[in-house]
């Protein structure tokens, strides 16, 4: 692809955990302009973007990626050399206990996309629809599960088998996103990552639920055995990571994206609650270290129990490798959440409140 000095560049779902750090990469990194589209659900907080909002290379538009209208009218006033799609709904839990929106979201929302982009692509220049990309960023979960066995890594050819209906839901999406390709010629590229961590990441999922629930002197739920594994990638590792695919992966290729950091639940949240221990010695909740929190909870069902990702095909085309090792993410994450006390306290407000109440009760 013929890279741009200055791309006009879509993103979806960017007042999320990932896309917000997408944005506040490129706008600080790079010289290109960023449209943000977001519905703003319990999981978008513009706040993320704060430090970079006034930005004039920066412009935020509340739309739901399901509203064909709306997005015509974007694509045609934005002029996007690129699109990078990371909206949906990411939580796994939620999609157990209530599935509709992210089949509304994750399927129908990109295939709206997808239909609007490609009648957008179609009438621009030969160049610039050679150039064009539409990037769609996507979960190792749709692979499904890697089972007991210690070996073994996801890889670029490794077939779907999901198991949530999240995965389930984002392996739709990959499917429309590949078909779009092979039918229409659209340039799309796709990426698969492992799970990510680091700041703003919302407080539903392990690594933050466990910072601000122990810092709270709250129990700090572990399911099952706490055997499972997960492949940890920094989400500014990742960041990166999709700006050297956006910008030089050849369309219709899948990469990839993965930490090298495979680490059983209950090691991490041991590791979370040395560097507490360490940092916020707390005696007042009656306990000696905050390890003594830990609660083995019934078992998510359908639990995957190993997710390991190949990435030497990003490393060896894109030359992209992550910077940071596990113990220094998990680091800066708990030193972050420690220091941006008022973001913790705007998100643990409305919606969020209510839906954790609801779980601790059942
Ligand atoms: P997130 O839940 O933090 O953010 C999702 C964003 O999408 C929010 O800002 C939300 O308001 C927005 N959104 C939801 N529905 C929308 C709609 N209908 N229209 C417009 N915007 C909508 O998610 P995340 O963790 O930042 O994940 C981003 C993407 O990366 C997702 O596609 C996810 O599947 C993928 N992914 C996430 C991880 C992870 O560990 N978090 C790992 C691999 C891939
Ligand atoms: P999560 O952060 O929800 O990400 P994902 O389900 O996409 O991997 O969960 C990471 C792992 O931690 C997963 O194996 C489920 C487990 N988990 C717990 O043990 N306790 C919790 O409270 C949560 C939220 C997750």
């Amino acid at each position: 692809m013929k890279e741009f000095n200055f791309m006009n560049i879509l993103i979806t779902g960017g007042a999320g955990f990932i896309g917000s750090a997408v944005i506040r990469y490129l706008i600080k990194e790079t010289d290109h302009k960023i449209l943000n589209i977001d519905k703003l659900t319990y999981a978008g907080n513009l706040e993320s973007l704060k430090e970079i909002s006034n930005n004039s290379r920066y412009q935020f538009c509340k739309t739901d990626i399901t509203d064909k209208e709306s997005l015509t009218k974007i694509f045609q006033q934005f002029q996007p050399n690129a699109v990078m799609h990371l909206a949906a709904e990411s939580h796994v839990d939620r999609s157990i206990s209530s599935s509709a929106e992210f089949i509304q979201t994750n399927i129908v929302g990109t295939f709206q996309l997808l239909e609007v982009c490609r009648q957008y692509w179609i009438n621009l220049s030969e160049e610039k629809k050679q150039s064009f990309r539409f990037h769609h960023i996507s979960t190792d979960e749709v692979y499904g599960d890697l089972g007991e066995s210690n070996s073994g890594l996801f890889k670029e050819t490794t077939p779907y088998a999901p198991s949530s209906p999240y995965s389930a839901s984002k392996a739709s999406s990959d499917h429309l996103v590949r078909a779009w390709h092979r039918t229409y010629g659209l340039p799309i590229i796709i990426t698969n990552c492992s799970n990510n961590y680091g700041p703003y990441h919302f407080p539903e999922k392990l690594i933050p639920l466990t910072i601000l629930n122990a810092l709270q002197g709250k129990k700090l739920p572990i399911y099952g055995t706490g055997e499972q594994i997960r492949d940890w990638l920094y989400v500014e590792d990742h960041a990166r990571a999709l700006y050297q695919v956006v910008t030089k992966a050849k369309a219709g290729e899948t990469y990839n994206i993965g930490g090298h950091n495979q680490q059983k639940n209950i090691d991490v949240v041991q590791k979370i609650c040395n560097l507490l221990d360490e940092l916020v010695p707390n005696k007042t909740y009656g306990i000696s270290s905050y390890k003594d929190l830990i609660t083995f909870v019934p078992d998510r069902p359908g639990h995957d129990i190993r997710y390991a990702i190949d990435a030497s095909k990003i490393k060896n085309e894109l030359g992209w490798v992550p910077q940071e090792s596990f113990d220094s993410g998990l680091r800066k994450t708990v030193l972050w959440y420690l220091n941006n006390q008022e973001w913790v306290d705007r998100i643990l407000t409305g919606e969020y409140k209510n839906w954790i109440q609801k779980q601790y009760q059942s």
